[in-house]
């Protein structure tokens, strides 16, 4: 007598509602989802992915942390995640303009998609409005930033006609651009003379580029007596101070003011001397990491589509007051 027949249709029944409740708890169990992102050393990213990984170890899935530099590693990070059975994945692209690509590959496996921090911009140029996406509000905080550096130039009595502005800028990148022109913007409200503000473009995001970037621009400027850098986060900034030094311009001479609120910004202030690198509007990066990932768990097991674009805020964070910001904003 096989199995199955021993049984009467109400034991039957009831191994059948059994299964089904557990393969429902089995597939709650088995959430894999990736989290990929542009800069896996950088103290933002890597804040981020702790972050999440301590969310799905509070609420039950797995989180595959993977780097994704260039278009080729995403789409590789994207098939690892597949093979590993991965319901979806939490990006901030090397490249907005991946977007199409990376949408077509992930729907070949079926994954669900959040962006964060850099939105998709689909081949029509404008954000993949269909994908959620929860990033800092750019062009406020780029706004915080000019404020910071306004106050400061006038506390420091400097007359602006005298401050050189170096904006480092990436073209290619709104969350950029978003950034660094509410920075303009504010500085010429307050009367700061166009023709002082220097663009640097960087070619990346991080130190090194915008060290490239600001050199050149610093060196052949030598007209005037202060700077003032700015750039889509402190990273950037962090490449523009230290050029300035390079060219022996005093720290007193210098105000940057950068963008995160990280490892980057932690270190600086940590430092016995002050250096060039003012200040930063802190956003919390362990928020950024944790409702992303929680949104695409819901998702992934409720069905529940996250918000299409949540916009994040921030704190000025200066050496007097980094370590109580830090603490407020959980990093
Ligand atoms: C961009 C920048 C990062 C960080 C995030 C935060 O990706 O490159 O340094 O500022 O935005 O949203």
């Amino acid at each position: 007598m096989s199995l199955t027949t021993r049984f009467t249709p109400l034991l039957l029944g009831s191994a059948i509602a059994l299964s089904a409740a557990g393969q429902v708890q089995a597939e709650e169990e088995d959430v894999t989802i990736g989290f990929i992102v542009k800069k896996p050393e950088q103290a933002w990213f890597i804040n981020e992915q702790e972050a999440a990984t301590e969310v799905g170890e509070e609420l039950g899935f797995d989180v595959v942390r993977l780097a994704g530099e260039d278009g080729q590693e995403v789409l590789s990070a994207i098939d690892n995640l597949y093979s590993q059975g991965a319901q979806g994945f939490v990006i901030c692209p090397p490249d907005v303009r991946l977007g199409p690509a990376i949408m077509n590959r992930a729907e070949q496996y079926d994954m669900k998609v959040i962006t964060v921090d850099d939105r998709f911009v689909g081949s029509d140029g404008e954000p993949m409005k269909d994908v959620p996406h929860l990033g800092m509000s750019g062009y406020k905080i780029g706004q915080q930033v000019g404020e910071a550096i306004h106050d400061e130039m006038e506390a420091r009595g400097w007359d602006p006609e005298s401050v050189a502005a170096l904006r480092i800028t990436n073209e290619e990148l709104p969350t950029a651009v978003d950034r660094t022109t509410g920075a303009s913007d504010v500085l010429l409200e307050n009367g700061f003379p166009e023709d002082n503000i220097l663009d640097a473009p960087q070619q990346n995001t991080d130190t090194n580029s915008a060290f490239s970037a600001a050199s050149p621009v610093i060196s052949e400027s030598d007209e005037y007596d202060h700077w003032v850098i700015y750039a889509l986060n402190e990273e950037s900034v962090l490449g523009g101070v230290r050029a300035t030094e390079q060219y022996g311009i005093d720290e007193d001479d210098v105000i940057g003011v950068g963008i995160n609120g990280s490892g980057a910004a932690f270190a600086e202030f940590s430092r016995e001397e002050p250096t060039g690198f003012h200040g930063t509007i802190a956003v919390s990066s362990t928020m950024h990491g944790r409702a992303t990932a929680e949104n695409l768990y819901r998702w992934i097991t409720e069905g529940e589509e996250p918000p299409a674009n949540t916009e994040t805020s921030g704190t000025l964070m200066t050496r007097d007051n980094w370590e109580e910001v830090r603490d407020e904003l959980g990093l």
